[in-house]
């Protein structure tokens, strides 16, 4: 007897929340405030001069390689949206990034000879109809000249490629990076910086990131 009691302030509470949800999803206008665009950044001189046979969403494994690539192991997804908060889906989103010892896979990079070979350097991922992207990478480190950062590029058909930057939430360098800096507005420099935060239950310390792409 006791039982509709108990359960139906909970259920309201469910259910406030989904209204809730379901308001912000169908009224476009509204939601879109909320969304700050991704500001474009450099592509930088090192997106891969040469591309890498496997140019898979795992970074960590190149081809069969039992070795995994040094560094934090890092879960990066996120979404694309249009400024109304669509997912787009079909975008092809490609990420580079430093090994853990700072080199690029570019033959131009600094200290070329010291890269970790079983790190990828490069990878890409199509979305879906829900925008998703996932990758699993190494969290970043710095390498002179800039704070820690994965380089982005977002390719659509009949659109022209749309490439930025995500850094690394409490990174002391940030402060001091000239590109990170170059984004006047303190709201669009805030949404290229993502927490690295630990990931709930490993044991082996991985870290997650989300990073959403909203393109005007
Ligand atoms: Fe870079």
């Amino acid at each position: 007897m006791n039982e509709p009691s108990i359960l139906l302030p909970g259920r309201r509470r469910l259910l406030r929340a989904f209204v809730t949800f379901a308001a912000a999803f169908s009224v476009p206008g509204a939601f879109a405030e909320v969304l700050t665009r991704t500001p474009r950044q450099t592509e930088g001189p090192f997106y891969p001069n040469h591309l890498p046979l496997d140019t898979d969403n795992d970074l960590l494994i190149v081809n069969d390689g039992i070795t995994p690539a040094v560094g934090r192991i890092t879960h990066l997804s996120g979404r694309v949206l249009d400024a109304r908060g669509e997912p787009i889906r079909n975008a092809l989103v490609e990420i580079w990034q430093v090994d853990n010892n700072g080199v690029y896979l570019h033959s131009g990079s600094n200290n070329h000879g010291g890269r970790d070979k079983n790190f990828q350097g490069f990878g890409r991922f199509l979305t879906g109809s829900t925008g998703e992207y996932y990758f699993r990478t190494i969290k970043p480190v710095p390498y002179p000249g800039r704070t820690p950062h994965i380089h982005f590029a977002v390719k659509m058909r009949g659109r022209e490629k749309f490439t930025t930057q995500c850094y690394v939430k409490g990174e002391l360098q940030n402060a001091r990076d000239g590109i990170l800096r170059g984004i006047r507005d303190p709201k669009a420099r805030d949404a290229v910086i993502v927490d690295f935060a630990p990931l709930k239950g490993s044991r082996i310390g991985e870290l997650a990131a989300r990073f959403d792409i909203v393109l005007g």
